[in-house]
């Protein structure tokens, strides 16, 4: 991926993200802003407001503006998405990030009720992305650094998808993302 700056991730958001978020009823600006607000109302870190606003950032990176998994295609996005985040965040952001699907396998797989809670697209892709983890999966997952934080992000992105919720607008996070990064380099 060419070098990114922090502006060009807000600047790639306002202008791709009035596509729709999948099959559900907010675009990816509304998922973005509702999940970076479920953040802060949960008084996490910066890092993780972050996260939550650009975790899925990569889709707005690919060439197509179209419902990949309704196609039977896994865009891997939240690799993308984690690959653009790390150098301008650090791992805290991007690496959450990266776990946020393999998150909704480990999820479904550990909790009883969280496969019938889920929106109809994260079920749909939920087998393009492999499905539900396996004992030794699910070990493997509890292992990696920032396993929990991806679960955090997880149950947010979950419940990001409120049509007409009033959130702060996008460009409110900009000083926050431009502080983070450059605490980041600094
Ligand atoms: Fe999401």
């Amino acid at each position: 991926m060419h070098h990114t700056t922090v502006r060009d991730l807000f600047e790639r958001m306002a202008s791709r993200g009035t596509g729709a978020y999948g099959l559900s009823d907010v675009n990816q600006v509304e998922h973005a802003i509702q999940s970076a607000a479920l953040a802060s109302g949960l008084g996490l870190s910066d890092e993780m407001i972050i996260a939550a606003l650009f975790h899925d950032i990569g889709h707005l990176f690919s060439e197509e503006d179209v419902d990949l998994a309704s196609l039977g295609v896994d865009d891997h996005h939240e690799d993308s998405s984690a690959d653009v985040l790390l150098p301008l965040f650090g791992p805290m952001v991007s690496e959450p990030v990266r776990l946020h699907v393999a998150a909704k396998r480990y999820l479904c797989s550990v909790e009883n009720d969280y496969f019938s809670k889920l929106s109809t697209d994260s079920r749909v892709s939920l087998e393009l992305q492999g499905g539900l983890m396996l004992t030794d999966e699910v070990r493997a997952f509890e292992e990696k650094p920032f396993w929990q934080e991806g679960v955090q992000l997880r149950r947010i992105d979950d419940q990001a998808k409120v049509p007409g919720l009033d959130v702060p607008e996008l460009v409110s996070y900009l000083a926050m993302a431009e502080a983070l990064s450059s605490r980041k380099r600094g």
